[in-house]
């Protein structure tokens, strides 16, 4: 996608951090958004910062009927979108050992099933739309490490952007992964959107950094409207150079699998 004025986009989590980032570079590219969030009065303030043609909608990504409704206030509203960010995720900072059920079930119910139900509701009325368009899926470069359980949510991100971006290939609608590194958000804060019935913590020891370190959004919102154009499916921003050895893992497990492929192969299988 090329031409942005005027077009539509969507962008869930887009009250704070990368999707505030997100809702402002398209406004300041022409389009109209679709600010949604959970967190309805800040969806408003940064709905009212992108400009006149923006809306502000509360949504649930982890409900289907909630998205479902986002998707009827938006087309209701601009009659067509373009651009969909399925980009809300909350973040878990722990270990399979120590992980309760509802740490799983909220972190899944956000990251990956909000990311589903993003697709299953726009993509039917995108492709009828006929126009040119752009599923952007916020993983993480946690999909690639180990990163405990939150990891294991962006991983599944990866994998269904990876299927998606296979199907729709060759089709007017486009398909990319933004895997951030460490960007300034209030991420580490999440917990403030937990529901109480998926074990909300009443104490988070990891809020007190929020917004302080990382790469500032709007360069990590920048190179998701340069992918637009390019088509890239990876959009990695704000990767400490050395901190992450992906190198190293990443080779070992290509290795470890083609040898695991090999030792797996049956000659002559009918
Ligand atoms: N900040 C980073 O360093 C970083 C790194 C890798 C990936 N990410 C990913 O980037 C995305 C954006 O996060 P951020 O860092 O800007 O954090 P953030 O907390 O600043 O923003 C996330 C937004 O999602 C909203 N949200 C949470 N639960 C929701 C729900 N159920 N329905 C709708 N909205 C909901 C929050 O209200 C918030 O506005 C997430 O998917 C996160 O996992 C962030």
């Amino acid at each position: 996608m090329d031409d942005l004025e005027n077009r539509v986009a969507v962008v869930t989590g887009g009250g704070s951090g990368i999707g505030r980032a997100l809702v402002l570079e398209f406004a300041a590219a022409g389009m109209r958004t679709v600010v949604a969030d959970i967190e309805l009065e800040k969806a408003t303030e940064v709905a009212a910062e992108a400009g006149v043609d923006s809306i502000a909608v509360e949504v649930d990504v982890s409900d289907h009927a909630s998205m479902t409704a986002l998707a009827d206030s938006a087309y209701e509203r601009f009659g067509a979108v373009h651009v969909l960010c399925n980009n809300a995720g909350v973040l878990v900072f722990k270990g399979f050992a120590d992980a309760i059920i509802e740490d799983w079930q909220w972190l899944y119910g956000v990251n990956v099933m909000g990311t589903i139900n993003g697709v299953t509701t726009f993509l039917p009325r995108m492709q009828a739309n006929g126009e040119p368009g752009h599923i952007v899926n916020t993983s993480s470069i946690a999909a690639l490490g180990a990163t405990g359980i939150y990891g294991t949510s962006k991983a599944a991100i990866l994998s269904l952007t990876d299927a998606l971006a296979d199907e729709l290939a060759g089709s007017p609608i486009g398909v990319s992964a933004l895997l951030p590194g460490m960007v300034k958000s209030q991420i580490v804060a999440a917990e403030r959107n937990r529901p109480s019935d998926m074990g909300r913590r009443t104490e988070d020891p990891t809020q007190e950094f929020a917004g302080l370190v990382g790469l500032d959004p709007a360069l990590c919102a920048r190179r998701v409207r340069e992918a637009l154009g390019t088509g890239e499916r990876y959009v990695f921003a704000g990767i400490p150079e050395g901190a992450f050895d992906l190198e190293t893992a990443h080779t070992r497990r290509f290795t470890e699998l083609m040898a695991a492929i090999d030792a797996g192969v049956v000659p002559d299988q009918p």
